[in-house]
């Protein structure tokens, strides 16, 4: 399996490897995805197959436009609004499925609802342009595993088990996009991400966090990305370190002392966010640390997704 470059033939030839019910990762802005045309059974089922993922949890669905959203789900005037502030862009809306849409009923696990986002990123765009039909994609990572934002991160966890991996540079969000449930008149968000509570309630008014997401809660699972046991490398994470101990790899921000990587040593969350999943991958060596130490993050802003990954990854897998 070959990393390609996302030229015109390297897109032209993805679509048509889609088309034929292929499996092909391509680069978002927020990590890479496994992409699988969306209305074929069998192209659906073979990426919860290769990832390892159980059936019952539900994929998302990428478009190209949000004209495509009628097709597929009832959108109300909250999406109107937050489609035009945020798409493209790492916003997922969950809506009621339409009864009709051509989607795959594996990608929604059987639910009556449908994740569905517009992403931002230009290898992204051409490609749904190319095949003109909605890919369900999860993050590129096997299931367990840190998300990908680099396609090396990619051919790691699948090897040549992949038709193809589209190559689109690092991803410049490096988190997961923020899931939010429009299914009832209350907005809830199911996974925090680079767009916050606070952008979302000044537009739509009050939106719920459960307060799973909220602390070290360890209440019951509502939703099935609560289930989603990703973000876990396999040496232990120890959070809100103040320093190393023996055999530990440092993550720092924000100019940490000793700190073996820095997220962002000017102290930007973006910047961490970005930086976040690599560092996790890189320093993931037992035979060179015992176990990963981070330093506290600020919990603003995207500091709140990324306190939400680094929680997931210290539970372990
Ligand atoms: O940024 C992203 O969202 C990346 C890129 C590739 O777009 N994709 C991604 O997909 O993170 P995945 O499958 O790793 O995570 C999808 C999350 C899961 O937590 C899943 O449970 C939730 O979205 N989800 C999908 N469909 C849902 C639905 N109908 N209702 C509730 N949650 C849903
Ligand atoms: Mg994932």
């Amino acid at each position: 399996m070959t990393i390609r470059p996302a030229d015109d033939a390297g897109i032209a030839e993805a679509a048509a490897l889609l088309q034929q019910g292929g499996i092909v990762a391509f680069p978002t802005e927020t990590v890479y995805g496994l992409g699988a045309d969306a209305t074929q059974d069998d192209a659906v089922a073979k990426i919860f197959k290769l990832k390892g993922r159980p059936n019952f949890n539900p994929l998302i669905v990428h478009i190209a436009s949000s004209g495509w959203l009628s097709d597929l789900v009832f959108p109300d005037r909250r999406v109107e609004i937050l489609v035009r502030s945020f798409w493209p862009g790492p916003l997922t809306l969950v809506l009621p499925r339409r009864p009709d849409s051509a989607i795959s009923h594996l990608v929604s696990a059987n639910l009556e609802t449908l994740a569905v986002r517009q992403p931002d990123h230009p290898v992204a765009a051409k490609l749904l342009a190319a095949i003109k039909r909605p890919l369900a994609a999860p993050s590129a990572n096997l299931s367990g595993h840190v998300s990908p934002t680099l396609a090396a991160h990619v051919a790691a966890d699948f090897g040549p088990a992949l038709d193809m991996i589209l190559e689109g540079g690092p991803c410049r969000t490096g988190l997961e996009s923020t899931v939010l449930d429009l299914t009832s008149e209350t907005a809830r968000i199911l996974r925090p991400g680079a767009i916050g509570a606070e952008d979302l309630t000044a537009l739509i008014g009050t939106v719920e966090e459960p307060a799973s997401l909220l602390a070290e809660h360890e209440g019951p699972v509502t939703s099935p990305g609560q289930l989603d046991k990703h973000y876990a490398p396999s040496l232990p994470v120890r959070l809100n370190a103040a320093a190393a101990i023996s055999g530990e790899a440092l993550i720092g921000f924000a100019g940490t002392k000793d700190a073996v990587v820095d997220l962002s040593p000017r102290g930007d969350l973006s910047e961490a966010a970005a930086n976040l999943f690599a560092a996790l991958r890189r320093l993931d060596e037992p035979s060179q640390f015992t176990g990963i130490a981070v330093t506290p993050i600020p919990n603003t802003g995207v500091g709140f997704a990324i306190n939400d990954r680094l929680r997931r990854a210290a539970k372990g897998r």
